[in-house]
């Protein structure tokens, strides 16, 4: 009754015959290095990936460069964790050590990974652009009507959402949160079109292949239909 179901954020890549719209992918990573990545993993991208988007090798070693990462050893003068330098070929590192750690920092809910999120939920691209715009206060309607579901403290109601109030705290919440290299005006819509567009890719990178190969097949195919009931027509021509 309350929950809703996603809006469109017309997205370049939606329909059959859909594209990725480049600059918007580099604008949307922007959007996740600077505002998600502080609590979401992207565990399944490596550095590398974002040459997709189309970040030259130089640009893509830089940006692993500025993720420091966490290894498993021990510098053994000061006891503190060692770390690197990441190289292209090493997945986003994790916000956090572990699932302890990530729910002490959030209230006790856990934030998911948001590589494959675009795919994991119903009509995911256009489900992450409302989720993030669809921050409100809860409808008078809804409390008059079951006053018990008042959104507890520390949860923030989004008709989105599936249970309506989610632990994540409106993460995209004014406008020039980022200055976009483009120069785009970032604006809040804007921003979570554009990490929506980014987390599509993340979860399916070959999409335009897809489309292309299927675009194919379907011109086959018709042909094929096409030739299959002219031969019927020959074949059967003579008999009645
Ligand atoms: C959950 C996206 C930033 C904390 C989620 C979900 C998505 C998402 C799609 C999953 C909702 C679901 O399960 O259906 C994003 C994007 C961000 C962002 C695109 C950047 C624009 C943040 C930040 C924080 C955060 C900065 C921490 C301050 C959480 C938490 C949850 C969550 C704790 C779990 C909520 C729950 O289960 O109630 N986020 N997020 N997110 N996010 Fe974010």
């Amino acid at each position: 009754l309350f929950h809703k179901h996603p809006r469109s954020a017309g997205l370049s890549s939606d329909g059959p015959m859909g594209k990725f719209d480049r600059a918007q992918l580099q604008r949307g990573f922007q959007v996740y290095k600077e505002v998600c990545s502080g609590c979401h993993s992207l565990k399944y991208v490596s550095f590398r990936n974002l040459a997709d988007l189309g970040y030259s090798e130089a640009e893509v070693k830089a940006i692993a460069e500025q993720w420091a990462v966490q290894t498993p050893s021990v510098n053994p003068e000061t006891g503190e964790p060692a770390t690197r330098k990441n190289l292209a070929s090493d997945r986003f590192p994790t916000p956090y050590p572990n699932e302890v750690a990530a729910r002490a920092a959030n209230n006790n809910a856990l934030p998911p990974d948001l590589s494959l999120m675009a795919k994991a939920r119903h009509d995911g691209s256009n489900y992450i652009y409302s989720l993030l715009t669809g921050y409100q206060d809860q409808p008078a309607e809804l409390l008059k009507k079951f006053p018990d579901v008042k959104t507890p403290d520390g949860l923030y109601y989004n008709p989105y959402f599936a249970n309506l109030n989610i632990a994540m705290p409106p993460p995209i919440a004014s406008d020039d949160q980022v200055a976009y290299a483009d120069g785009t005006k970032a604006t809040v819509d804007q921003m979570a079109k554009d990490v929506s567009a980014f987390l599509t890719w993340t979860a399916e990178p070959k999409l335009e292949n897809r489309h292309s190969t299927g675009l194919a097949v379907m011109i086959f195919l018709i042909c094929f239909t096409v030739l299959a009931y002219m031969s019927y027509q020959n074949i059967w021509a003579d008999k009645k």
